[in-house]
């Protein structure tokens, strides 16, 4: 097979199997484990801090791909949008929201390792995801701001943008990716990879849109070593 054919055709959908799949299996055989474990009851400060920025930053930076991905050029001209403000407008915003995401991160995986408490707490897996959050938006934030004001700007709506959305019409312009700079062609693979994953790390929360945390009734944790005492006693 082609190797274009291969990362661009095939890869995805690998990808997307792993999350239909990894995610059924997951919901059927660990339904209690489908949540992010929180670790606030560890530590407290720099969670609120990394997680914030993290969060916030990464918000903004998914809207920004869908604007870049999902709406057509055209649709831009029509509305009288210039490339020129649109590129800038993506650099300087994207950058910003890139960044303050990275640094949310950068924090909270600082706090990973260094924190007692968080740290035997963690998985395996928690580093993984966080190891390829970290590759994938720094890719990205590379392309954006390093590689656009050595090179110019790329018109990624004409290529990966079109690319993407026929992926959702199950015939993928394969021709399309072929010539995108090597960094970005990094960039999109390795968020594939961080997709595909997913479902077997705490980042599945993210497929379940916790938007419904805001208004459920607060976790309430109680000590699990007194809980065994008293099993124990009642037990003997
Ligand atoms: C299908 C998957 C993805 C595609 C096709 C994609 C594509 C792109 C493109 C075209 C850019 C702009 C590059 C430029 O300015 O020249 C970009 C930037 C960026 N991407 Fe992605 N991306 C994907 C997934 C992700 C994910 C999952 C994350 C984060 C977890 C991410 C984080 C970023 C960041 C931080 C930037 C730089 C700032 C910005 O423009 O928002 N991307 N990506």
């Amino acid at each position: 097979m082609p190797m274009p054919m291969l990362w661009w055709g095939v890869f995805p959908y690998v990808c997307l199997g792993s999350i239909i799949f990894g995610s059924m299996y997951r919901y059927a055989y660990y339904p209690m484990s489908w949540t992010a474990k929180s670790s606030q009851i560890l530590e407290k400060h720099w969670l609120r801090i990394g997680n914030m920025l993290f969060h916030w930053g990464l918000l903004f930076v998914v809207i920004g791909h869908i604007m870049g991905l999902l709406v057509p050029v055209q649709w831009y001209h029509w509305f009288g949008v210039s490339d020129e403000l649109y590129h800038l407008m993506a650099m300087v915003l994207g950058g910003l929201f890139g960044l303050v995401t990275m640094v949310g991160l950068t924090i909270l995986i600082l706090r990973r390792i260094f924190n007692d408490r968080v740290r035997v707490n963690s998985s395996k897996s928690d580093y993984v995801a966080d190891i390829l959050l970290w590759i994938v938006l720094g890719l990205g934030e590379a392309m954006t701001t390093i590689w656009a004001n050595i090179n110019g700007p790329y018109d990624y709506r004409l290529t990966v943008g079109p690319w993407v959305r026929s992926l959702f019409i199950l015939q993928p312009r394969v021709d399309l990716m072929v010539h995108v700079p090597l960094l970005l062609q990094i960039h999109t693979v390795a968020s594939f990879v961080l997709f595909g994953v997913a479902p077997f790390t705490r980042l599945i929360h993210m497929y379940s849109a916790p938007i419904f945390y805001i208004t459920r009734a607060p976790i309430q944790y109680r000590s699990r070593a007194r809980y065994t005492r008293r099993l124990r006693r009642q037990n003997s």
